[in-house]
């Protein structure tokens, strides 16, 4: 919104890099990894904890407010001697606090010296025909469906390219047999009718869910290099007869998260 966002996203670096014992001289983080619900319990496979600072500790954050969704920043050292950042937690757009809260953790990551950034998200899936629940899409391109832009004014950023074409050829060298597909983002915090993922089906979207697309643009603002990643841990609503429940989301999460922590610790190593 105003130049506060940013300047309270330069202090909460500040002072990140001083609680992950970093100090002015010292070069910053690589990489961050926002993990969205179901993603939590891959990040133990990323690195070796070095810090975990909890969001309240850092001017601008908030606990996050749903359960699954973490709550902390944790530093970790991968096993090539690189740090990086990960967000156990994200704040969403449902919750109420604006869109500068959505995007502080990027824009606090970037700040932080951050280059690169990988967005992942639990998402519906809008192609059963082709999807499976615990696959790892990789995103190609958002529809913003949420009424919200995290930036405010006359700066025309340039979205041909959100999600990195060179980040994507990278993970699929590590699996080539990862899908693409296009993320579409509600605010929610209520899941999809059955019209409106009819509606998204014909409209080109892959994936559905409630995050990332405001993060993203933040990190592009920022001239960061962004990598997105959906977990599918359902289909969309109406397309199996079942009803949606967030539990069955943090549950796909558990499953498949020592798949994903691989993916993941792999990726974070080559970027
Ligand atoms: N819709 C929106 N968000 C989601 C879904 C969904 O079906 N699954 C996980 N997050």
């Amino acid at each position: 919104m105003t130049k506060d966002a940013y300047t309270l996203a330069s202090e909460a670096a500040a002072a990140l890099r001083s609680a992950a014992g970093l100090d002015t001289s010292d070069a910053g983080f690589d990489t961050a990894l926002v993990m969205g619900s179901g993603w939590v319990p891959a990040a133990d496979a990323i690195g070796e904890t070095v810090r975990e600072i909890p969001f309240t500790d850092l001017p601008g954050f908030r606990a996050p407010a749903v359960a699954g969704h973490g709550g902390k920043i944790r530093v970790v050292r991968t096993p090539s001697g690189r740090h990086a950042l990960i967000f156990l937690g994200r704040t969403h757009l449902y919750e109420g606090l604006g869109v500068d809260a959505v995007a502080h953790g990027v824009r606090t990551a970037a700040a932080a010296g951050v280059r690169t950034l990988v967005l992942t998200n639990a998402a519906g899936g809008l192609r059963p025909e082709t999807q499976n629940v615990g696959d790892p899409v990789l995103i190609s391109d958002h529809i913003n469906l949420t009424g919200a832009n995290p930036i405010t004014g006359t700066t025309f950023i340039d979205l041909t390219e959100v999600y990195s074409r060179r980040l994507r050829a990278l993970v699929r060298e590590i699996d080539p047999t990862l899908a693409e597909g296009v993320y579409v983002a509600f605010r929610g915090p209520t899941y999809e009718t059955p019209a409106e993922i009819r509606m998204l089906r014909t409209l080109g979207g892959d994936m559905v869910g409630m995050s990332t697309v405001l993060e993203a643009i933040a990190a592009r603002e920022a001239g960061l290099e962004v990598l997105g990643i959906s977990l599918v841990t359902n289909p969309g609503a109406g397309l199996s007869g079942e009803p949606l429940d967030h539990e069955e989301v943090l549950e796909v999460g558990r499953a498949t998260a020592a798949r994903m922590g691989v993916l993941l610790s792999k990726v974070v190593d080559r970027l």
